[in-house]
C-alpha cells in the first residue's frame, strides 16, 4: 500500500503549458497528467509530446505522478505509452478499465522496456463492467489505486447527478470495497462546479466519510478543501491519542478493554487511532 497522503489529486490537460509549470508550486499530494479527454484529438500528438518534455525536465517534488493515456484499444493508446515511456513515469493510469485483462493487456506492454520496468499501474473505474469486476482489477499486477470516474459511470448508468449521490452509492462503494481488499489507494470521482466551494465541500466530507483517500480536482482553487478534509482534525488527532494512552493503561492492568468518553476502545479501536496519527504525520512530514 502506497503510504503517501493522496488528499488531492489533481488533473491537468498534457496540452496546456501554463498549467504544467503551474503545477511544480500547487500544494498537491499527486497529479494526474492527462492525455485522455481533457485533451482534444487534434491536440493528442502536441500533449503527449510536451507532456514527455515537462515530465522529464520540471521537478514536480513529493507530488505522486499519474500520466492518464487513451485506452490502448484507441488509435492513441500506443503512441502515448510509446513516448510517455521515454519519461519513465512513476504510474499510468489506464481509462476505461472494464476486467482484469485490460490491466494485463498493459502490463505486458510496461515489461517490455526497461523505462517501465517499475511503473505501477492505476485504474479509472468508470463502467458499469468496470464496477462488478473492481475486485479482479484491483488485485492484477502492478495496481497501486483506482480514480473513480463519476462522470463516465453517470453517463453509462443513465443516472441523475444528485447533491447526495444517491444514485452512484453503490457503484463508489463497491470498488472502494475492492481497493481496500486488495490494499490499494481508492480517490473519489471529481466535483464538477468548480467554484462552487459549499458544495466540494460537502461532497469531500462524503467521499470522506466513506473511506476514499482523497478527491480528484480540476481547479487549482478546489485544492484547499481537499487537503484539508481529507486529512484528520486536530479533535481526531487528540482522541486518537487519548483512546492509545487509555488502552495501553487497560492492558497494564491485564485488561482488554478501555473506556474514553462513555465509549468502549478496543484493540481495533487501536489500529484506527495508530492509522490516524501515522497520516496526520505523514502530511506534517510534507516539505513543501
Ligand atoms: N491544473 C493546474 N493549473 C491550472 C488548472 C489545472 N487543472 N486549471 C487552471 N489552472 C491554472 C491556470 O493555468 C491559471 O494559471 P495562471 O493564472 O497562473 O495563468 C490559473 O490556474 C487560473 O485558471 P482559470 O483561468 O481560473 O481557469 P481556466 O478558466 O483557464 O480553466 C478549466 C478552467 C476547468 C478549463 C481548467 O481548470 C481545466 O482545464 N481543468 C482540468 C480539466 C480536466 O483535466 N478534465 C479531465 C478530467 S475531468
Ligand atoms: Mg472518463
Amino acid at each position: 500500500m502506497d503510504t503517501r497522503p493522496f488528499r488531492s489529486v489533481l488533473y491537468i490537460p498534457g496540452s496546456k503549458e501554463r498549467a504544467l509549470e503551474k503545477a511544480t508550486g500547487l500544494d498537491t499530494d499527486a497529479i494526474i497528467f492527462d492525455l485522455e479527454d481533457a485533451v482534444a484529438i487534434d491536440e493528442k500528438p502536441h500533449a503527449r509530446k510536451l507532456l514527455a518534455e515537462k515530465l522529464a525536465t520540471l521537478d514536480y517534488g513529493r507530488r505522486a505522478k499519474l500520466v492518464r493515456v487513451n485506452a490502448l484499444s484507441t488509435p492513441w493508446g500506443a503512441d502515448d505509452l510509446d513516448v510517455i515511456a521515454t519519461a519513465k513515469p512513476e504510474a499510468i493510469l489506464l481509462p476505461k478499465v472494464d476486467s482484469a485483462a485490460h490491466i494485463d493487456a498493459l502490463a505486458r506492454l510496461l515489461d517490455t522496456r526497461s523505462e517501465t520496468a517499475n511503473t505501477r499501474i492505476w485504474a479509472m473505474i468508470e463502467s458499469p463492467l468496470g464496477v462488478l469486476n473492481a475486485l479482479e482489477i484491483a488485485q492484477a499486477p502492478r495496481m497501486g489505486g483506482f480514480i473513480m470516474g463519476t462522470n463516465d459511470l453517470a453517463k453509462d448508468m443513465g443516472c441523475r447527478f444528485r447533491a447526495d449521490r444517491l444514485p452512484l452509492l453503490s457503484a463508489l462503494q463497491l470498488p472502494l470495497m475492492a481497493a481496500k481488499a486488495a490494499g490499494i489507494v481508492a480517490v473519489d470521482g471529481v466535483y464538477n462546479a468548480f467554484k462552487d466551494d459549499d458544495g466540494l465541500r460537502a461532497e469531500c466530507q462524503q467521499g470522506r466519510d466513506m473511506g476514499f483517500d482523497g478527491k480528484t480536482l480540476i481547479h487549482p482553487a478546489q485544492l484547499d478543501i481537499a487537503n484539508q478534509i481529507f486529512a484528520p482534525t486536530d479533535e481526531e488527532v487528540t482522541l486518537a491519542r487519548r483512546q492509545i494512552a487509555a488502552f495501553d493503561e487497560a492492558t497494564a492492568k491485564g485488561e482488554g478493554v478501555a473506556v474514553v468518553d462513555g465509549k468502549i476502545v478496543e484493540n481495533l479501536h487501536i489500529v484506527t487511532a495508530q492509522q490516524t496519527l501515522a497520516k496526520a504525520d505523514a502530511i506534517a512530514s510534507l516539505t513543501e
